[in-house]
């Protein structure tokens, strides 16, 4: 079984997948992981986010990987484990501009079909049901309304020692949405036959519960003892 996640910045993806990866035997793949590290090694560089070409040549000679260790993704930059650095809000902001270039998009799309490849996943991203697992047997479409996925992030990213306000998670959020659903290449819609789940107000164990409801509904499974 493949299962698709898809939705906006801070609607709650990876505790959902990886709460499904867990608890169903599936293997989690966060695809977003992938592009913030593009994103860290332009921002590195001192390539603008608005330089197309410079964030194309910071491709160069690099390589994108991902390792489990202990069951926990771990993304490399070459041979750095770079998981560490590439949650702050600068590194979203990055994450989201070279997204939006096609050749970086094409630059991860041989890492994320590998994994598709062996099966067992559960992704989560922008473009996974649409894209990268277009035969996915459940997509689910994530969402929140942007206060409530602001005030989630603006928790997190308190709790790991970032100084930000929540009006600046909320200002970073709707541009980082605007831009995720305009561009041109695999823009963040939903997929036609994704489910869409509005976790607006949810606990992660409602948005788990709702999902599985989702997955037994199209599946025909019983997955109930999980809940
Ligand atoms: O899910 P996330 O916040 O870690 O993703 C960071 C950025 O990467 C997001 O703004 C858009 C981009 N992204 C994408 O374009 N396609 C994906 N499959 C995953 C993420």
């Amino acid at each position: 079984m493949n299962i698709a996640i898809d939705g906006p910045g801070g609607s709650g993806k990876s505790v959902l997948a990886k709460n499904l990866a867990r608890r169903l035997g599936l293997v989690y793949v966060d695809t977003g992981a992938l592009y913030r590290t593009v994103g860290l090694n332009a921002c590195r560089h001192g390539v603008a986010m608005d330089d197309k070409e410079g964030i194309i040549a910071s491709l160069e000679g690099i390589t994108v990987g991902i390792k489990y260790e202990d069951g926990e993704q771990h993304v490399y930059l070459c041979n750095e484990d770079v998981s560490d650095y590439i949650r702050t809000p600068e590194i979203s902001m990055y994450a989201s501009a070279v997204s939006s270039v096609p050749e970086v998009r094409a630059f991860l799309d041989g890492t994320q079909r590998r994994m598709v490849e062996r099966g067992g996943v559960v992704m989560d991203g922008r473009d996974i049901g649409t894209v990268i697992m277009p035969n996915a047997d459940v997509k689910i479409f994530l969402f929140a309304s942007p206060e409530h996925r602001a005030e989630r992030r603006y928790e997190e990213l308190l709790q790991k020692g970032e100084h930000v306000t929540l009006e600046e998670v909320l200002s970073d959020i709707n541009k980082r949405d605007r831009a995720d659903r305009e561009r041109e290449t695999a823009p963040a819609v939903p997929a036609e036959d994704a489910v869409m789940l509005d976790n607006s107000g949810f606990e992660p164990e409602d948005t788990f519960a709702a999902a599985i409801r989702i997955i037994n509904e199209k599946l025909g499974t019983n997955y109930d003892d999980v809940l």
